[in-house]
């Protein structure tokens, strides 16, 4: 069985990018998911004075943690004003202090769903490149657009064409764990 970790990368309650991830995650076969909360890592905003002054928070090893005792790991992430929520890039800035290797070399199947129809391709390009550069492992990556038209929670993926090129997406993921 393989522990697969899970999460949307975004502090609202009502994540799409949560339920996608979820959603992602319950089709990997044989799998012990680990969904976390973002909001549950709220750490103050990252400065270097701060790291300095109180060194790096307990939240940040043990969000990292996750990571480590993990097979393969599911993100899912929302875009604000083009680019990663508050939530996350603060999560991100300070695990990046604890050591290099940030990602602990997991498969990777990265995603991005948005209410409009650009389907946060601006982050989740954004956050493939940057993750990639420390990652060796395998990531795969896949954009929702229009999330509440394309997608229903008896049938995932509504849109034919995106279901047929997400299948080929995860089956590639699913194929690296
Ligand atoms: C501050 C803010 C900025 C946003 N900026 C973008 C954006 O740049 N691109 C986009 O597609 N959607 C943007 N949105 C809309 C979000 O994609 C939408 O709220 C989506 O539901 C966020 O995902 P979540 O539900 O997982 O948090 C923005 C929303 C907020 C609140």
């Amino acid at each position: 069985m393989s522990k697969v970790l899970a999460f949307g990368a975004s502090s609202s309650k009502k994540s799409i990018n949560k339920k996608f991830a979820i959603y992602v995650a319950n089709c990997i076969p044989n799998a012990e998911i680990n969904v976390i909360d973002l909001n549950d890592y709220e750490m103050p905003i990252y400065s270097i004075d701060k790291e300095e002054k109180n060194g790096i928070p307990e939240l940040a090893y043990r969000f990292k943690e996750h990571f480590k005792n993990s097979d393969a790991v599911i993100i899912s992430f929302a875009e604000h004003n083009a680019s990663y929520t508050s939530a996350f890039k603060n999560i991100f800035d300070w695990i990046s202090r604890i050591d290099k290797n940030i990602w602990h070399n997991k498969p990777m199947f990265l995603l991005a769903t948005s209410t409009g129809g650009n389907g946060a391709v601006i982050v989740l390009e954004a956050a493939f490149s940057r993750i990639s550069r420390r990652n060796d492992n395998h990531i795969s990556t896949f954009s929702l657009p229009n999330f509440y038209q394309k997608f229903d929670d008896t049938n995932g993926i509504t849109d034919p064409d995106l279901k047929i090129s997400f299948e080929s997406k995860l089956n590639e993921f699913i194929s690296k764990i």
